[in-house]
C-alpha cells in the first residue's frame, strides 16, 4: 500500500465515526493494517484545533471501544495522524481549507496522493459534497499524472426510492467512476454473511440440492429488541422496508439465491447478485395485500419526532419470489422489525419432506424437516437439523442439530464489519460493496411494495412480541 494515504472523513463528529470508524481505524493502526504513513483529516462544523479534535477522538475510542485500548501511548501515536478542518456544507463553503490540509501531507502534490473520501453525513449531503470535492480539484475522474488514486465510501441509505437512488448515482458518477465507489452495507462485512458464499461454493454436498426441487422455503429474520431510539425524524422518512429490507434483507436473500460466479472477482460476484435482484418478482396490489404484513410497535407514535398519527412501519413480513429456473415457486420470507422479542439475524433454509413419512401424519414433516440455520447474530453459527430416533422402543423421530460455531472453532479474534470493509476499500476490493445496479433494482422491488400499499395502516404489535402475530398466522 502506498505511503501517502489520506482518509478524508466528512462527518468527523458523527455518531458513526465515534462508535465505529475511529475505533476501527485505531485497531487497524495497532495491527499494522493501516498504510505505513497515513493521515486522517476530519471535517465538521464546530471550530476546533487539531489537538482538541485528537483529544476528543481519543476519548471517544476509550468510551466506545475500551477493550481496544491497552496502552495510552498507542492511542497517542494513532491520534497524531488526525487533523481537523472546519467546514459547513449547507453554508455553501468551498473546500479550499481541506485542499491545503491535504497538500500539507508529505509535501506532495494533491494529485499524487491516494485519497479515500468517507461520507459519514446525512445522505442528502452527498451530491453537494462530491461537487465541492470536484470544485476543490480533489475529484476522482481526472487522470492523475503521478498515480494517486481517489475512492469514495458512501453510507446507506442510497436514496429513498428508485428515482432518488438514480439521482444520487448520477450525481456521484459525475465525480467518481463506479470502480471508485464503495457503498457500504455493513451487513456485507459480517463474517457469517461473507461465509454464505464460501459455505455454498466450497462444499460439493450442498449445491446439488440448493434449488426448488429440494428446498421448500427460505426464512430470513432480522429482529431487534429495541425501538428507534432517538432516530424518530429519520424513521418517519424511512420506515422499516427502506431501512432494513431494501438493503440488509435483500442482500442476504441474494447471497442465498445467487448462482455460482464465474470467478471470485468482485464484479463476477456482484453480477450474480444483480441477476437475483432483477429476478425478484415485483408486487402488485393483489400480491402485496396477500404477501406483505406491515406493523408498528405500540408506543411508536409517542416517540420523539414522530407524528401522532404516523403510519410508518416498524415491522414488515414480506414473502418474495425469485422468478428464475433455480427458485421458481420457492417463497423467501423476510421478517424484520424493531422492538421485537429478541435481537437476532438468521437465515433458515427448510428442505422438502421425504416423499413418504413413516414417522408422522402423512404429508407432514414440519417438526423434523431438514433445515440449514445460518445465524448471523448474536451467535455466529451454522446448524443442520435432521430427524433422529428418540431413544426408546417406539420409532418416533425428534429434530436434532449439528452445529458449527465460529467462536468455538476459530480462536483468532474476528474483525468487525468496519475493520473488514475499511481494509477492502483501502486495498481496492469492491466485492462486499453494493454496485449501482443492485441499488437500483432493489429499490425497484421496494417501490413496487410501496406503490401497491399506499397509505396502509400498519397493524399494531406489542413491544417485545414477534410482531402482529395473529395477522401473520392468518396469512401463513
Ligand atoms: N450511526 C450509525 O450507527 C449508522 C449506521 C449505519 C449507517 N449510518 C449512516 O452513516 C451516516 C452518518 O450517520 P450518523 O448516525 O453518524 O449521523 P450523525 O451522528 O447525525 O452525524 C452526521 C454528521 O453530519 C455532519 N453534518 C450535517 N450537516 C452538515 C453540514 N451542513 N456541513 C457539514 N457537516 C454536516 C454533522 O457534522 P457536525 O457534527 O460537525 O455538525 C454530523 O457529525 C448516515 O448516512 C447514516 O445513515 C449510521
Amino acid at each position: 500500500m502506498s505511503a501517502n494515504f489520506t482518509l478524508v472523513l466528512f462527518g468527523a463528529n458523527s455518531d458513526l465515526a465515534a462508535r465505529k470508524l475511529f475505533p476501527s481505524m485505531f485497531q487497524l493502526s495497532r495491527w499494522g493494517q493501516m498504510p505505513a504513513k497515513y493521515r486522517i483529516i476530519g471535517l465538521g462544523r464546530p471550530m476546533k484545533s487539531h489537538d482538541e479534535f485528537r483529544r476528543e477522538v481519543r476519548q471517544k475510542i476509550v468510551a466506545h471501544a475500551p477493550d481496544t485500548v491497552r496502552d495510552e501511548a498507542e492511542l497517542e501515536v494513532f491520534s497524531n495522524n488526525l487533523f481537523y478542518v472546519r467546514h459547513d456544507l449547507a453554508a455553501g463553503e468551498g473546500l479550499e481549507d481541506l485542499r491545503r490540509e491535504v497538500m500539507r501531507g508529505e509535501g506532495q502534490e494533491e494529485t499524487c496522493q491516494n485519497i479515500l473520501f468517507y461520507l459519514s453525513t446525512p445522505p442528502s449531503l452527498a451530491p453537494r459534497i462530491v461537487r465541492s470535492v470536484e470544485a476543490a480539484g480533489l475529484g476522482g475522474r481526472g487522470a492523475s499524472t503521478c498515480g494517486g488514486w481517489r475512492k469514495i465510501i458512501l453510507e446507506k441509505p442510497f436514496g429513498h426510492d428508485l428515482q432518488s437512488a438514480r439521482e444520487l448515482n448520477r450525481a456521484v458518477r459525475k465525480v467518481f467512476h463506479e470502480e471508485q465507489m464503495y457503498r457500504i452495507d455493513h451487513y456485507l462485512g459480517k463474517e457469517p454473511v461473507q461465509n454464505i458464499i464460501v459455505f455454498r461454493f466450497s462444499n460439493g454436498m450442498f449445491e446439488p440440492i440448493w434449488n426448488r426441487h429440494y428446498i421448500d422455503n427460505v426464512r430470513i429474520t432480522i429482529a431487534e429488541d429495541f425501538g428507534i431510539r432517538d432516530r424518530g425524524a429519520y424513521y418517519e422518512e424511512s420506515g422499516l422496508l427502506r431501512d432494513i429490507i431494501q438493503n440488509h434483507g435483500l442482500q442476504l436473500l441474494a447471497s442465498v439465491a445467487m448462482e455460482p460466479p464465474v470467478d471470485l472477482s468482485p464484479d463476477a460476484v456482484r453480477d450474480e447478485k444483480g441477476k437475483v435482484f432483477r429476478s425478484v418478482r415485483l408486487f402488485t396490489p393483489e400480491s402485496a395485500a396477500r404477501d406483505v404484513v406491515l406493523g408498528q410497535y405500540e408506543g411508536y407514535r409517542q416517540e420523539a419526532h414522530v407524528a401522532p398519527d404516523s403510519r410508518v412501519e416498524t415491522f414488515a413480513s414480506v414473502k418474495f419470489f425469485v422468478d428464475n429456473w433455480r427458485w421458481m415457486g420457492v417463497p423467501f420470507h423476510i421478517k424484520a422489525g424493531k422492538n421485537l422479542a429478541e435481537t437476532v439475524t438468521e437465515i433458515v433454509i427448510t428442505f422438502k419432506c421425504p416423499p413418504q413419512n413413516f414417522f408422522g401424519p402423512p404429508g407432514s414433516c414440519s417438526y423434523t424437516a431438514n433445515q440449514i440455520v445460518i445465524r448471523i447474530q448474536p451467535e455466529e453459527t451454522i446448524a443442520i437439523r435432521f430427524g433422529t430416533k428418540r431413544p426408546g422402543e417406539s420409532m418416533v423421530t425428534d429434530p436434532v442439530y449439528m452445529k458449527f460455531d465460529y467462536k468455538a472453532s476459530f480462536s483468532k479474534v474476528g474483525l468487525t464489519p468496519y475493520h473488514r470493509l475499511l481494509i477492502d476499500a483501502m486495498s481496492g476490493d469492491q466485492m462486499h460493496f453494493i454496485r449501482d445496479d443492485a441499488v437500483e433494482s432493489s429499490w425497484t422491488v421496494i417501490d413496487s411494495i410501496k406503490s401497491s400499499l399506499p397509505d396502509i395502516e400498519p397493524y399494531p404489535y406489542a413491544v417485545h412480541s414477534w410482531g402482529p402475530e395473529s395477522v401473520l398466522q392468518a396469512q401463513s
